[in-house]
């Protein structure tokens, strides 16, 4: 279990430079499967964040969100697929169509070893948005209705998970059934801060609510002694996967 827990927790490298994100990633290495690469640090260092962190033996979630025309989002899926990444995330209102493309890219690139194909995410809608700012760009649905919509369309254009909050969880459970990789960021041990988080979970929680992978970054970055704080995280990741 505490072998499952650690390929199953994703560490956020939210920092500013390639230096910085390779002293995390050799530190936090044997305790975590997989380093985030976010839009700051892919923006200033590129393919090297991602080529660094393979070298180091870690697993790459690039975490670029893509959103555009099917054909550009499948060349991008292409190249995501071609460094190597072991996930990666494109937003589900791109629509069915650039899922659709974004998928047989995959498919097609990775026929003969499909071991390797990246795990293809869908974010639902982001969890910054609530049903004001969605009616505001002409969105009448209530989150709760769009998100497990969503996913549905995800799953149905051959994505192969979805990103969602702890609250999301269980209805997105319930629509896609268990086959759906779910993705879990708002992660917060019962002991940390919930920063600017607003809807939160402990890692126990997340998992045993029906998460496969746990986002974490300021809970571990930011405490007094992170190695502490990642084994914290995986004993409640593993006791989860137990219970569950
Ligand atoms: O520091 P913290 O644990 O809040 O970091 C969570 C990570 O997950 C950040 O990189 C953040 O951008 C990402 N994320 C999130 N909420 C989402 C999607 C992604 O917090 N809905």
């Amino acid at each position: 279990m505490m072998e499952q827990a650690r390929n199953q927790l994703i560490f956020a490298l939210d920092v500013e430079t390639l230096a910085e994100a390779e002293t995390w990633v050799r530190r936090l290495r044997d305790r975590v499967g997989v380093f985030k690469v976010g839009k700051q640090l892919f923006t200033r260092c590129g393919p090297d964040a991602v080529r660094m962190i393979r070298d180091n033996g870690g697993r790459v979630f690039l975490d670029l969100k893509y959103h555009d025309i099917p054909n550009t989002v499948a060349g991008a899926c292409r190249e995501a697929g071609r460094l190597g990444v072991a996930m990666f995330t494109l937003h589900a209102l791109g629509g069915g169509a650039m899922m659709a493309a974004a998928a047989s890219a995959l498919n097609e690139m990775f026929s003969s070893n499909p071991q390797q194909r990246p795990l293809a995410l869908a974010v639902t809608v982001l969890t910054s948005m609530n049903e004001d700012s969605l009616r505001e760009i002409g969105v009448s649905l209530p989150p709760a209705e769009i998100v497990p919509r969503l996913a549905a369309l995800a799953q149905k254009a051959g994505m192969t998970g979805v990103v969602a909050s702890p609250q999301e969880t269980p209805v997105i459970r319930q629509t896609c059934g268990k086959d759906l990789i779910i993705v879990t960021p708002g992660v917060r041990p019962a002991s940390a801060a919930a920063d600017d988080q607003k809807r939160v979970a402990t890692p126990y929680q997340a998992i045993l609510s029906g998460a496969d992978y746990l986002v974490v970054g300021r809970p571990i970055s930011k405490a007094s002694d992170p190695e502490a704080a990642v084994g914290g995280i995986l004993e409640e990741m593993a006791r989860a996967f137990a219970d569950r």
